[in-house]
């Protein structure tokens, strides 16, 4: 039985919940998978053992999370092992595609080649809220797409997302954003009328950048901007500085009943995500006809 390890960052729970349901095909196409979630206290990097490495990621700015660049510069040399990157971002923009470039590029390096790249379209977690049963209706979708998916992964089929024109130098100047969010997370703020010292922020923070001591609240310098603290605050008491217009707080329902946005940003929406969820059911379709085919 091959194996296959999938180096997962997940600020907000989007991308985990890809990563589990990648895991869970690929188990279903007897690829064995571990999951390595990066963070803090990530210390196994070691890769020999594995057919195939995998990075997950939320695209954060056009950008893979430093943290995820950190991590694969950390990663065992390997010869030429294939590598699969699975990300997910709140718009379907062919923007998003550079961010896969540096990680690229660093996995490269390391000897490590990418064979396969998927990008799976989840609600925002910064910038707008989705209504839950528009979450509901991408992470369906999503569902649906990553059995699609696993099967050209286990039939060692390639699949790379298309290019952008000047990608990789897009990519770098939007890094320029590492330092922004660094700099603004020494701003961020607690509502101390608000807060319930739960110590959620600082159990989700994965930089380990929030201690809150005799009833007060410090910030180091290494914040990601990932927003798990103030999403995941149950009494949103969070103040994510520059941020805090675009702030989103709370988990979503995605048990919600499918359906497209309605109300707030509505139009907005149907221009921006109406082709993505075309393009998925023309792929769902032609993936369950060839399945039924060789069914028969
Ligand atoms: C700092 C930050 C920057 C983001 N930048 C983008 C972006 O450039 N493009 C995009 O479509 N979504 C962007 N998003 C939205 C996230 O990529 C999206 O909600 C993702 O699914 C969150 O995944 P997670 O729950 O695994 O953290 C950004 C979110 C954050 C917090």
């Amino acid at each position: 039985m091959k194996k296959a390890v999938i180096f997962s960052f997940s600020a907000t729970g989007n991308t985990q919940k890809a990563v589990s349901l990648f895991k869970q095909a690929l188990e279903e196409r007897d690829i064995q998978t571990e999951i390595r979630k990066i963070d803090y206290q990530l210390c196994d990097y070691g890769t020999k053992d594995f057919d195939l490495v995998g990075f997950a990621y939320p695209i954060h700015g056009f950008n893979a999370p430093k943290i995820v660049l950190e991590t694969a510069k950390k990663l065992q040399k390997a010869d030429g092992k294939p590598c699969l990157i699975l990300k997910t971002s709140g718009e379907p923009l062919q923007i998003n595609n550079v961010s896969s470039c540096k990680l690229s590029g660093i996995l490269k390096k390391k000897g490590y080649e990418v064979t396969n790249e998927y990008h799976y379209v989840m609600p925002y977690n910064m910038i707008f809220r989705h209504t839950d049963n528009m979450a509901a209706l991408m992470y369906d979708t999503m569902k649906k797409l990553i059995p699609c998916h696993a099967e050209q992964v286990a039939k060692g089929e390639r699949h790379l997302l298309k290019k952008v024109f000047l990608g990789g130098l897009l990519s770098a100047i939007f890094r320029i954003e590492f330092i922004a969010y660094q700099i603004n997370g020494r701003y961020f703020k607690v509502d101390m009328e608000k807060c319930i010292a739960c110590n959620q922020c600082v159990r989700v923070c994965p930089r380990h950048n929030i201690e809150y001591k005799d009833g007060k609240f410090t910030f180091g310098k290494s914040c990601l901007g990932c927003t798990a603290c103030s999403f995941s605050c149950p009494k949103d008491a969070f103040h994510i500085g520059m941020l805090q217009g675009w702030k989103v707080n709370g988990a979503y329902d995605f048990s919600a009943e499918p359906a497209r946005q309605r109300g707030h940003h509505e139009r907005y929406c149907r221009r921006a995500y109406d082709k993505y969820f075309a393009n998925a059911e023309k792929e769902i379709a032609k993936y369950l006809e060839e399945r039924a085919h060789k069914a028969v």
